[in-house]
């Protein structure tokens, strides 16, 4: 388990648009995954692993909902505080908006659609950067690892570049979006240059750690899923209702 202190971050903006029409007047995140919001998955994935300080990033129309549903976080024995990030422009200038929050220490970040195994604890984290990786059936529509050597114990994951949203992947992995960093994260945000969808993007700020030679991964088991498409919301309610 993580150390108490350890601050998290839920980034829960951007325009939904793969779930139009059904996020045409509210966030992505406010949608029901069975009988929760979507946003308390990833929220609960922080507080059962001992993360009680957390950042919630959203766009401005739906702000005022989410602190009208999670509050200061006091029913929750934790402590929230929220930002607005005024345009979508990536899940990296999300982030960015997090800055004062880290205040120079390491955060953990979940993007507040992917939805985790309830059992799953995000293990301490000591510098650097962190991804965590799964096994799916379509890592095309995912970030994606390619890897130097398979992960043992005694050979941890090496990985050489992350692909995202590849035509043909070259692993059978997808970056999750959870992520730890150490205070570096921003300067690096700072000096990244938009992709060709005119966006921030994540798997460029993990390429960076990448090739400053900083970025570990650990390969997760148990369910994981995003919940930003028709079929992975779907998969998510599905596999929810019959583990609940
Ligand atoms: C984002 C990231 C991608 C990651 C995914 C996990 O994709 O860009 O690398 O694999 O989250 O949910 P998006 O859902 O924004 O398309």
């Amino acid at each position: 388990m993580v150390a108490i202190s350890m601050k998290g971050v839920i980034l829960a903006g951007g325009k939904g648009s793969r779930l139009l029409p059904l996020t045409k007047i509210t966030n992505k995140h406010l949608l029901p995954i069975f009988n929760r919001l979507m946003i308390e998955y990833p929220l609960n994935t922080l507080l059962n692993s001992g993360i009680r300080e957390i950042l919630i990033i959203s766009g401005r129309e739906h702000a005022g909902d989410f602190i009208e549903y999670l509050g200061s976080g006091k029913e929750f024995k934790a402590k929230f505080t929220y930002k607005v990030q005024e345009e979508a422009g990536g899940i990296a200038q999300a982030l960015a908006l997090a800055e004062d929050f880290a205040n120079q220490k390491p955060i953990t970040v979940i993007l507040g659609d992917n939805i985790f195994d309830p059992r799953f604890k995000i293990p301490s984290f000591e510098g650097g950067a962190r991804i965590f990786i799964k096994k799916v059936k379509n890592p095309e529509r995912f970030g994606v690892p390619v890897m130097l050597k398979s992960g043992s114990t005694s050979s941890p994951l090496q990985i050489s570049k992350i692909l995202e949203k590849p035509h043909k992947a070259p692993t059978q992995y997808a970056v999750t979006g959870l992520y730890q960093y150490n205070y570096q994260v921003f300067d690096i945000i700072k000096n990244l240059k938009p992709s060709a969808r005119g966006e921030l993007e994540i798997t460029d700020v993990n390429n960076s750690y990448i090739q400053k030679g900083l970025l570990t991964a650990k390969a997760i088991n148990g369910f994981w899923s995003d919940a930003g498409t028709f079929p992975s919301l779907t998969q998510a309610i599905k596999w929810t209702i019959k583990n609940s």
